[in-house]
Order: structure tokens, then C-alpha cells, then sequence
């Protein structure tokens, strides 16, 4: 696949995401032969500097990022060679011109943009750049998750954005959808014929969704504070993987058919309110602790001032709808947990009469579960019952076994790419399926909001919690008052 797009402008290109993600996944796609030869990224930030300095601290961060076993000088001098800076001001109406006139000769053969920039210059950006002439019927956006910080805002910013490019050329970039992990669900439930029959309330009793993280802020103070797990990682990825793992198959794997089955999940989560916050979710901040070893300050250390911002969240979501009547979706992401670990975990129901528990003995037997670690590292576990050898003079007795399939180890040899490598790649060449579509993103807000607002009804404090813990002990309770306990 070869990508048609040939002028790629990045607004916030000074920016971390750009410095850490999208400068090393460029590379990688040019060394791959996926960029077309021409191919020219116009990179913008707010920083003063020429072409030779831009180019220079790319290739620093080429090295720092890339790791010394792939970073090749001369492959590094040939993307760097691609790129021209252009310093850019919010509204300065010169430098978006000098920004047209770079790319004048192009913009017939459809220009994309990405803004990798605060969401409050989406919609500024996009007016300059189309009083500059950038915007055409050909033009692609690209915008980086938050999109807004709630359902009025977000609609604000698709209206902003909707009123100067289709909503097929606009791409929400919710990176987990860039992740093969993530992919892969949707090629372990629709391309497999084990699983999808058992896939409904009749077989499944709950379903878990964890997004650990062993970091703290990493100097994020401005962004982070006032935002907290709830915005930043709920209503994007984990509802994303959520959607995912409860969809209805999608007639086709094309952006419209995926789309249209996400985001009927999501109109279908059981908003909360006061009441239900109080039983159905848990907002935690991290204090002082240690981390693998490591001693870490508390949040409110961090920032400077005390803050009731979560850095933990678990909620106990509904999906009101027949195929997930009745089945908890059990939701939880943090900073300063044990462990750097993403899973779904798939816990089936009992089977409905056991033959082995004779003579009063225990046998051991235990409902199968189905374990999908998405990172660090990729598996697969289904958890079955096996009988343990032995002459059962006391009755057959069982064990839990595990089916694993280690995805790096099937797939060895193959580079495992980075999230916005595919991103990038479909953006250039205009395939919307992996990106979140308005509705989507307004749906996720709306559920999201229910639950702010319960939290303000309710007066709902994020509770203390020191790091290298799975949050506080109410997010434990949330889930064992059902008689279920988190997966570790
Ligand atoms: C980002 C959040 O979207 O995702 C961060 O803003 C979080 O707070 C990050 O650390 C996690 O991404 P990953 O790919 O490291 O799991």
C-alpha cells in the first residue's frame, strides 16, 4: 500500500507526541518504502527556528526514540531532508500564507493535516489554514484526543471543524485503535468461530477492562490537573476497547460498518447519576509510595497544591442492550499502579450442573475465563479444566490450566510497528476505520458527563491511595460485593 497523500503539515511538531510518536513513526514508514518519494512534511510550532535546527533536533530525537539498533544516520538524513519549518502564531494570517505558498503546487493532490496541538487551536488552525486556501475538497484532518472536555465542548469543536471539512475527512485519533492489540480483538472475535456463539449474556457473567500505568504526571501538570482518569483514559481508550469487545459484528471491517456498530455501544451504556456513582464507581489520587522499587512523591506533591483531580477511576458500566443484559462491565485505569498492564478479562458463567462434586468433596471446579493482555506484552490466555492426575479415590478433582498463545513469539520476526504508524499511514491515504467518528466521540461524552455530574451531585472526593496500589480499597469492594474480584 503505498500512501497518496504527499505533504503531511503538523501543527504542534515541537511538541512531545511529535518529538516521542510521530517523527519515529515517520521514519519507520519511509524506511518501509510506504511514503511516496516526494513526500513533504511542512512541520509548525510556535518556536522560532530555521530549518537546519528543526531538522538537527529530530534527528536527536530520531536516536533517543528509535533505539540505537534501529536508528540509521543516512535513512535518518533522508526523512530529515523531507521536512521544511515554518514557525506559526495563532491567527497570524502572514504565516499561514507563507505555510500556502510552501505548498501551493500540492494542494490539488489533497494536503494532510495534523494538529498534535492543545484542542483549543483546533478550530483557529483550521479557519487560518482555510483563509489560506489549505482546505479544499481534498484536504484531511487530523486532531489528537481530548476533543473537548465534555459533551457541549466536543460538539463546539466538531461543529468548528465540520463546518470547513467532511465528516469522512476528519480523523479523531484515539490512539489505542492504532494498536495491533487492539486490532487483533476484532480478529479474535470475528475470525474465529470459538468464541462468538458464547459472546452474550447467556455464557459471559462479567467482563473486566484494566489500563494500569506505573507513571505519574511526567510533567503533565497543566494538561492533567482539572482533567483526570475519567476524561483522559476512560472516555477515549477504554471506552474504545469497550465498543470493541461488545459490538456487534460489523457486516464489513470498513470504516462505516466498524463505526456504526461502536458507537451503537456506546448509546446503549446505562448513564449514572448521584445515586449510582455512589455503588458504581471510584475516584482515587495517588499519595506518596513505591513503584517497582522506586519511592514516588503523591500527586498533590507533584502539582504543588492540594487537588481533588483522580488519577485512579473504576466504574461498573451497563450495556442496555439483549446480547449484554445483565453482564457488569467492571472498568479501571491509574497512575502509580503495581504494574504497566492492559487487559480484558472475559469471565464465563459456571457450567450449569456439575458431575463432579461427589462424595461432598470439592472438585475444584472453576468458570473459564478468557484473558487478553494488551500490553506490555501481547497474549492470550483461556483458562480451562483439567483433570489432575490421580486415582480420584475422593472424587475426580480439577485444576485451572491455561491455553496461552504469546502473540510476540507467534508473530516473531515481525516488527511490532508503533500505534500512529498505522494512523498515519491510513491518514495519508484516507482511511477513516481506525479513527473516531463525531458521533462516537459525542455518545462517549454524553456517558462520561452522567458521571461528572454524579460526582458533582453527590460530592464524591477522590480518595487517597499510595502509589503501587491497584487505587483504594472502595475499588476492591466495588467489584467483590458482586462476588467477582479483579484479575492480577
Ligand atoms: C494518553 C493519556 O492518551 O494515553 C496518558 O493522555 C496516558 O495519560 C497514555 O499515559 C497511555 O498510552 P499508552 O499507549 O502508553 O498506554
Amino acid at each position: 500500500m503505498t500512501a497518496q497523500s504527499a505533504t503531511l503539515i503538523l501543527f504542534g511538531a515541537t511538541g512531545d507526541l511529535a518529538r516521542r510518536m510521530l517523527f519515529p513513526s515517520l521514519y519507520n514508514l519511509m524506511g518501509d518504502g510506504l511514503l511516496p518519494d516526494d513526500f513533504l512534511i511542512v512541520a509548525s510550532g510556535r518556536t522560532k527556528m530555521d530549518d537546519e535546527a528543526f531538522r538537527a533536533d529530530v534527528d536527536a530525537c530520531l536516536k533517543k526514540f528509535i533505539g540505537t539498533e534501529r536508528y540509521d544516520g543516512e535513512a535518518a538524513a533522508k526523512l530529515t531532508s523531507r521536512i521544511v519549518y515554518l514557525p506559526v502564531e495563532t491567527g497570524n494570517a502572514d504565516q499561514f500564507a507563507q505555510i500556502a505558498a510552501r505548498v501551493a503546487d500540492r494542494v490539488d493532490r489533497g494536503i494532510a493535516v495534523y494538529l498534535s496541538t492543545p484542542p483549543s487551536l483546533f478550530a483557529p488552525t483550521a479557519i487560518s489554514l482555510a483563509e489560506a486556501g489549505l482546505v479544499t475538497p481534498t484536504t484531511r484532518i487530523a486532531m489528537e484526543k481530548p476533543i473537548g472536555k465534555d459533551f457541549a465542548s466536543s460538539v463546539e469543536v466538531n461543529d468548528a471543524i465540520g463546518k470547513l471539512v467532511d465528516e469522512n475527512r476528519i480523523f479523531r485519533v484515539d490512539h489505542y485503535l492504532g494498536k495491533e492489540t487492539v486490532q487483533n480483538l476484532m480478529a479474535l472475535r470475528f475470525g474465529n468461530m470459538l468464541f462468538e456463539p458464547l459472546w452474550n449474556a447467556n455464557a459471559i457473567d462479567h467482563v473486566q477492562i484494566t489500563v494500569g500505568e506505573t507513571v505519574g504526571l511526567e510533567g503533565r501538570v497543566s494538561y492533567y490537573d482539572g482533567v483526570g482518569a475519567l476524561r483522559d483514559m476512560v472516555q477515549n481508550h477504554i471506552l474504545q476497547i469497550l465498543s470493541i469487545i461488545a459490538m456487534e459484528p460489523p457486516a464489513r471491517f470498513d470504516a462505516t460498518s466498524v463505526r456504526d456498530e461502536k458507537v451503537k455501544v456506546l448509546r446503549s451504556l446505562r448513564p449514572m447519576d448521584g445515586e449510582s456513582v455512589r455503588t458504581q464507581s471510584v475516584r482515587g489520587q495517588y499519595t506518596p509510595g513505591a513503584v517497582q522499587g522506586q519511592i514516588v512523591t503523591g500527586y498533590a506533591d507533584e502539582l504543588g497544591k492540594p487537588s481533588d483531580t483522580e488519577t485512579f477511576v473504576a466504574l461498573k458500566a451497563h450495556i442496555d442492550n439483549w446480547r449484554w443484559h445483565g453482564v457488569p462491565f467492571y472498568l479501571r485505569t491509574g497512575k502509580r499502579m503495581p504494574s504497566r498492564q492492559s487487559e480484558i478479562m472475559i469471565q464465563f458463567k459456571p457450567v450449569s450442573h456439575s458431575i463432579f462434586s461427589a462424595r461432598g468433596q470439592a472438585s475444584g471446579l472453576e468458570p473459564n475465563a478468557l484473558i487478553i493482555r494488551l500490553q506490555p506484552e501481547e497474549n492470550i490466555r483461556l483458562l480451562i479444566m483439567a483433570k489432575q492426575p490421580g486415582l480420584d479415590r475422593d472424587g475426580v478433582k480439577l485444576s485451572e490450566v491455561g491455553l496461552d498463545v504469546a502473540l510476540d513469539h507467534a508473530f516473531a520476526g515481525e516488527r511490532r510497528r508503533i500505534a500512529y504508524e498505522r494512523l498515519l499511514l491510513d491518514l495519508l491515504v484516507g482511511d477513516p476505520t481506525l479513527f473516531v467518528r463525531r458521533d462516537e466521540v459525542e455518545a462517549q461524552w454524553q456517558w462520561i458527563d452522567s458521571i461528572i455530574d454524579g460526582w458533582k451531585q453527590s460530592g464524591m472526593k477522590a480518595a487517597p491511595y499510595a502509589s503501587g496500589n491497584w487505587g483504594p480499597s472502595a475499588a476492591i469492594a466495588l467489584i467483590e460485593r458482586d462476588g467477582a474480584s479483579w484479575h492480577d
